[in-house]
């Protein structure tokens, strides 16, 4: 029997134990209660409130302007839903950027308001302290490298990162600093395949990758990317398992021309 089917609840160990026994692990995003309780039913493993919410939820064009107190709306919502997968929750920009101090506060908040079982954080090097100091409070941190979205106007573009030796090596040492700092995993986004199974393999704490290749130990997609409610956003690294948008599209269509047409309600449909 797998890992996962075995464990009730998913906790950080069992992604450990994934991890050592060559189980890869399932991770997407959530941020309400009502996809949450597909996801967690369907048998993913980790739900990620993500600060994608930002874009998918709230229509920004990036994820600097979500608030913690948004990201507490979101992550409250998807822990009403759960019984069985680990739910991981964004820091988002502006509460933990080199302050540990701040940080800490942040993920206790995200811990005490919300009952979610583990935050994320965006970075390497810089944001070592942070990560010591929250896990130092018994808070399981998720590291992010590679194509971080709220650095979005240090790059410059949304491309692959990690390309050059430089920031590959980087990448690598940050890995390291962060499994030593006490991380349970780490999300490698958008970086080259040889370069995530190059870390994965280095690391004992599991990699979840997007864009990342098929040697991470686990995956991790938008739930709106995978499921077509997006239609613009396209990357080589998506596979879309639905046309939510072209099947939600038609049911609306076809229920508009059913109220036009005096086709609904009919008298089954009323009391
Ligand atoms: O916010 C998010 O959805 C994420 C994933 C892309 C990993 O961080």
């Amino acid at each position: 029997m797998s890992v996962s089917k075995e464990t009730k609840k998913v906790t950080t160990h069992t992604l450990q134990r994934m991890k050592a026994a060559g189980e890869k692990i399932s991770m997407i995003t959530a941020y309400d209660f009502s996809f949450a309780r597909i996801f967690d039913q369907a048998g993913i493993d980790v739900i990620l409130v993500g600060d994608s919410a930002s874009n998918v939820m709230a229509g920004h064009e990036t994820t600097l302007p979500i608030t913690l107190e948004q990201m507490i709306y979101h992550a409250s919502s998807v822990i009403r839903a759960v019984n069985r997968c680990l739910v991981v929750v964004d820091l988002p920009f502006g509460s933990f950027q080199s302050n540990s101090e701040i940080a800490l506060a942040s993920a206790i908040r995200i811990m005490k308001e919300t009952g979610a079982h583990a935050v994320k954080l965006e970075g390497g090097e810089e944001e070592i302290d942070s990560v010591k100091r929250i896990v130092s409070a018994g808070i399981p941190v998720m590291g992010h490298l590679g194509l971080t979205p709220q650095s979005i106007y240090k790059f410059g573009t949304y491309n692959v990162r990690a390309k050059e030796e430089a920031e590959a090596n980087k990448l690598k040492k940050d890995a390291q600093l962060l499994e030593e700092a006490g991380c349970f995993g780490i999300v490698l986004e958008k970086i080259p395949a040889v370069l995530a199974k190059e870390v994965s393999e280095s690391l004992t704490i599991p990699t979840i990758g997007i864009g990342a290749g098929g040697f991470c130990n686990g995956q991790v997609l938008v739930m709106h990317d995978m499921l077509g409610i997006n239609t613009e956003f396209k990357p080589r690294f998506l596979r879309q398992y639905l046309n939510l948008y072209e099947q939600v599209t038609g049911a609306v269509q076809h229920y508009v021309a059913d109220i036009k047409s005096q086709d609904f309600p009919n008298e089954n449909e009323s009391y």
